[in-house]
């Protein structure tokens, strides 16, 4: 057991865990969604789902892996051998495939928005000039493919290249970058003119705006947030220490990951709102938004403009990358472990199949956007398969599983490292594990349904 391969330090787990975290949910998607769902009250009801669901089924998927000290494929089978739970592992590798498909493409956007930076594409332009680049851009068939593949060769280079010297070290020195240049630009979005709209948008909750499909996003968002509901986590902790503390990483992951979502809310409606650029744009929101905030914040000085540019989507791609990583991992992990491949053919087979899963994703943005599942194109609809069903759906087995099912000297022992700690939140944990997250997103899922009141 002890001979796998671990994270360096406890730090480097807190890290490594965090870069899966903090990625384009947070700084992409969380905007968005908070965008399409009307603003302030999404983001209580997301806060709310990652206090309630969100720290309490990470604890337990970090207990799932350290504990099998497997993969998510295997963990549940090395748990609970013999039984249907091994599904609920396969389910997570599935999820991680499809999510990894998709975001691999958004990714890709980084990349092209770099290139952009550097080649000064963004000087003198206009609000609808940047509209205009993004649509050609994204709907232009081989343009982004290209931009696809680059990050999948990357995130196959780093996967390769192993836990300890790619995952642990990129994470280590790109999240605290990231954290500062975050805050500089929130700092001067809030401080553009007609800011102000932007901030009520963000900061002053309208209730009538809760429908079910409020509770369903914020749900499906705080899974992806946290990279919960398909075993990530779960597979990174089969690579912690017997030292590390599950509570404490759990809670450090949970709020930096929570305060990079609120602060690229800071930078994205301001500025939005600042521009006239509409805050239900959906997933073209911050590639239309932010060439805006770095031209108008810096008029003056346009080497800063240029600076701030180039760094921001460097430091958005190696976040995305950090996430790509992680998502990889979960497949590789599974095909090493599972089918005893080497890791560098269970990487290749991974690469390969995301990027089919990618092309098809990114070609549903521009040539074949005609065709659609109940009325989202195959890019929105993986989104919604992925991110509002299969990652609840995972996150509330594992809870049931932990909960009710794993030995409970093991639920202790993983969280107090057995006997080393105090974890006086263990009793409200366990209730939360065994009946208020399973019922809270069975509610959920059902209020989409329309079947209450
Ligand atoms: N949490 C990542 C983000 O916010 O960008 C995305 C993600 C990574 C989701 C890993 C799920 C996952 F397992």
């Amino acid at each position: 057991m002890s001979e796998r391969v671990s994270f360096g330090s406890r730090m480097g787990a807190v890290f490594a865990a965090a870069g899966s975290a903090v990625g384009l949910g947070n700084v992409w998607r969380f905007p968005y969604e908070t965008g399409n769902h009307g603003g302030a009250a999404f983001i209580l009801v997301y806060l709310g789902c990652v206090f309630i669901f969100g720290l309490p089924i990470m604890i337990a998927e970090f207990t799932i892996g350290r504990r099998s000290k497997a993969c998510t494929g295997g963990a549940y089978s090395m748990l609970a051998p013999g039984t249907p739970w091994r599904w609920v592992g396969y389910l997570g590798v599935l999820t991680g495939f499809l999510i990894l498909g998709y975001y691999s493409v958004v990714s890709g956007w980084t990349l092209e928005y770099i290139w952009q930076a550097l080649t000064g594409g963004f000087s003198g332009k206009t609000s609808g000039d940047y509209v205009a680049m993004f649509q050609d851009f994204s709907q232009h068939p081989f343009r982004p493919l290209v931009w696809l593949l680059a990050i999948l060769l990357i995130t196959h280079f780093v996967v390769v290249k192993g836990v300890k010297d790619g995952i642990e070290k990129s994470s280590k020195i790109m999240m605290p970058l990231l954290f500062v240049l975050v805050i500089l630009l929130a700092v001067c979005s809030v401080s553009l003119p007609g800011a102000e709209k932007g901030l009520e948008f963000l900061l002053k909750p309208d209730f009538s705006k809760l429908t079910p499909d409020v509770f369903l996003g914020a749900m499906g968002q705080a899974f992806f947030s946290l990279s919960l509901g398909m075993g990530c986590l779960s597979t990174y902790a089969s690579y912690f220490g017997s030292k590390t503390n599950l509570g404490k990483t759990a809670m450090g992951v949970g709020l930096i990951d929570t305060f990079v979502a609120v602060l690229s809310g800071l930078i994205i409606f301001p500025a939005a709102f600042s521009v006239g650029i509409q805050p239900d744009a959906g997933p073209s929101l911050i590639f239309i938004t932010l060439p805006n905030v770095f031209q108008q914040a810096f008029a003056g000085i346009p080497v800063l403009a240029y600076v701030c540019s180039v760094a921001f989507y460097v430091l958005l791609a190696l976040a995305a990358i950090t996430s790509t990583i992680s998502l990889h991992e979960v497949s590789t992990a599974f095909l090493h472990e599972k089918f005893h491949f080497t890791r560098s053919r269970a990487a290749v087979l991974v690469t390969s199949g995301c990027m089919l899963v990618g092309i098809v994703s990114s070609l549903a943005l521009g040539e074949w956007s005609a065709f659609k599942i109940c009325g989202m194109n195959i890019f929105d609809a993986l989104d919604f398969l992925t991110a509002k069903i299969m990652l609840p759906v995972g996150g509330m087995f594992a809870a049931v599983f932990v909960g009710w099912y794993l030995d409970k000297k093991i639920v202790r022992g993983e969280v107090t490292n057995y006997g080393l700690l105090k974890a006086p939140y263990y009793p409200i944990y366990v209730c939360i594990l065994r009946f208020v997250a399973p019922i809270g997103i069975l509610l959920i899922f059902v209020n989409e349904l329309g079947l209450l009141g």
